[in-house]
């Protein structure tokens, strides 16, 4: 598998793993399958030390999928399904500074989300993740029945997000990452049951997030109450790992059951990321 001496240790209670001796670039199809199960069992792994330029992290990619163009952010001149996600020393604002699930927008969101770290600041810049399984276990089995029967409407428009009266997660990306507008014709509204089934696991976990608008059948009024519940719920600590960053560290998430959050708390520091999604299927109720 590409293995020194492979060494994991958890990054809390419920879930995340982070993972030293173990090469990525060198993977046989075993090691794979291997790092597929990883990802299922801990939802969120950190691999330390990992050696990638963008075609052979893109080349790594592909494996677990189809790369996923973000649509409304450019990628890479050379490698467009990689998202550089800066922040210099003098932007405020930081991409990814809200609870949310990749790409809820579309009929078949993310799967699996790989961020390696090619700038990290000194202190500060970690991402938290919210263990969406276990906030759904969590729940009455009354709630669960209600929430069961319905479904989220998620949207991808920062400015629709913003009349929905939040700013999340329709903040302003930092200054030198370049926006773009997505083809008409490009789907980036989508409907999702609230509680969906992992393809993988077979568990059931909670899935909304920073993009999820309202209920669909409620007005916006109607779904905020419950909306806010999910969102306070789900992001207590008790459900939460944290990745520490180091420079050649790679994690990869599983959007299905798990939210995440940047944390924006580096100001004067620089930040530089390389993001890779990979599409997922349809999801199952
Ligand atoms: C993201 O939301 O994908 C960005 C996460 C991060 O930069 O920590």
């Amino acid at each position: 598998m590409g293995t020194k001496q492979m060494e994991v240790n958890t990054l809390s209670g419920t879930f995340g793993a982070d993972v030293r001796g173990l090469d990525l670039a060198n993977l046989d199809e075993a090691g794979f399958d291997s790092v597929y199960q990883l990802i299922v069992d801990h939802q969120v792994v950190v691999f330390r030390d990992q050696q990638f330029d963008a075609d052979s992290f893109s080349t790594f990619a592909e494996h677990f999928g189809a790369i996923h163009a973000h649509p409304f952010m450019q990628g890479l001149e050379t490698h467009p399904g990689i998202l550089e996600i800066v922040k210099t020393e003098t932007d405020r604002a930081a991409f990814g500074n809200a609870w949310h699930s990749d790409q809820m927008f579309v009929a078949q969101p993310a799967k699996f989300t790989m961020l390696y770290a090619k700038e990290v600041p000194a202190r500060g810049g970690d991402t938290l993740f919210a263990n969406m399984y276990a906030s759904y276990d969590a729940l009455s089995d009354r709630l669960k029945a209600v929430l069961g029967s319905l479904r989220g409407w998620n949207v991808g428009s920062r400015e629709k997000l913003r009349a929905k009266g939040t700013k999340e997660p329709g903040t302003r990306p930092p200054s030198n990452m370049q926006e773009q507008r997505p083809p008409e014709d490009m789907q980036t509204e989508a409907s999702h049951p609230l509680v969906r089934t992992h393809f993988d696991s077979g568990r059931k976990s909670l899935y909304f997030g920073g993009h999820t608008m309202h209920i669909e059948g409620m007005t916006q009024a109607e779904s905020a109450p419950i909306l806010q519940y999910l969102h306070t719920h789900t992001t207590r600590p008790e459900f939460q790992c944290r990745v520490r960053w180091e420079v050649d560290s790679l994690t990869i998430w599983d959007n299905r059951c798990v939210q995440h959050y940047a944390v924006n708390d580096y100001e004067g520091q620089r930040r530089r990321m390389h993001r890779i999604t990979i599409a997922g299927d349809e999801v199952p109720v």
